[in-house]
């Protein structure tokens, strides 16, 4: 019986986890944050760097699996951060040279959406929400095809950064749902959507001047930032799946955490008799148990790095999803 291991480490996030047959057994994960400021590369990687053994025993350990029977290991090779893409990679190599197994490539982006079959879902639309990406992204001929996508910024992103103006420390995401959730009043903000596109710094900018005016209620400004930008979300995944015919939407990302995009994904679901699927939110934010998954999937179907390889294999910090043949589907 296959078991994987996988390793995560493209950004705030390092995470180790074990897999055996598409089931999770450990999923091990301590994240960078900050008080004040966004996330500075070289610092999480040294967190990484610190944590990773610990975490890697501790994987073993919850799994109840001892390292001699690892099989292979899956790691996050790109699009991330290279300081913190190289602590994985490094690691992983050691593993690999350590327990004499191959090594799994695995693109971190696509492990975000194929760990969403763990919930069901077959041949869905997926609106991916993450820190970096924002994309709108359905499977088709050996591709996850991008339909649309932030033309700019990350949402992720943009509400760290509207969470910094307000000096909120990373990850700003969930501090700003709560500061959402008593907000009552609704502000205009531009509503940017260009076809199947989305742009946000525009957006920034004009929260960013409300902010600094101090004549508005902070509340409120989460409030309705959550209202227009999940609005032109769920517009250009809603016209995703009219356009290409599919029945379901899947969330993932770790922006899904938020329970008010999903509580929108799933009405307009509803209202077009689609099926909405969303993950866990320990399967949403940066995992290796993902990493692990879709490692284990790629294994199966032959596709691995061994021996001298190994040596040549190296991290992938602007891969994009669409770039990637998916020869597993
Ligand atoms: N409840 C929430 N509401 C909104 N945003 C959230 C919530 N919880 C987490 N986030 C946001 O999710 C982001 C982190 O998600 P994830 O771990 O998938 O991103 P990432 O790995 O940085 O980006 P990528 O996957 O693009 O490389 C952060 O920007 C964080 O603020
Ligand atoms: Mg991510």
């Amino acid at each position: 019986m296959t078991i994987i291991l996988g390793i995560e480490s493209t950004a705030h996030t390092f995470g180790i986890s074990l897999v055996r047959k598409g089931k999770i057994l450990s999923n091990i994960r301590r994240s960078y944050t900050t008080e004040k400021g966004g996330i500075i590369p070289l610092d999480a990687a040294k967190h990484h760097q610190e944590n990773k053994k610990e975490i890697y025993f501790e994987a073993l350990e919850s799994s109840g699996v001892s390292e001699e029977k690892i099989d292979a290991i899956a790691v996050s090779q790109g699009p991330g951060l290279a300081p913190c893409l190289l602590e994985g990679m490094k690691f992983a190599k050691e593993l690999s040279k350590k327990l004499e197994k191959p090594i799994i490539p695995v693109n971190h982006c696509i492990a975000h959406l194929e760990i969403g079959r763990t919930t069901g879902a077959k041949d869905p639309v997926m609106l991916y929400v993450s820190g970096a990406n924002t994309q709108i992204i359905a499977y088709s001929f050996f591709k996850f095809r991008i339909f649309g996508e932030t033309l700019d910024i990350g949402v992720g992103n943009f509400i760290d950064n509207f969470a910094r103006y307000m000096g909120i420390g990373f990850p700003g995401g969930p501090a700003i749902q709560e500061l959402a959730e008593k907000g009552k009043k609704f502000i205009e903000l531009p509503y940017k959507v260009k076809g199947m596109d989305i742009t946000l710094s525009g957006i920034l900018t004009n929260l960013r001047q409300k902010i600094e005016s101090d004549k508005y209620n902070i509340n409120d400004l989460a409030y309705s930032m959550q209202e227009t930008v999940f609005a032109m979300l769920v517009e250009t995944a809603e016209r995703a799946l009219a356009h290409t015919g599919k029945k379901e939407l899947l969330l993932g990302g770790g922006v899904a955490c938020n329970s008010r995009l999903q509580e929108m994904c799933k009405i307009m679901c509803k209202e077009r008799g689609a099926k909405f699927f969303c993950p866990s939110n320990n399967l949403l934010q940066d995992n290796g148990a993902m990493i692990a998954f879709l490692g284990e999937i790629m294994f199966k179907k032959g596709i691995n790095v061994q021996g001298k390889a190994i040596n040549e294999l190296d991290i992938k910090p602007r891969q994009r999803t669409d770039d990637v043949e998916v020869k597993w589907r």
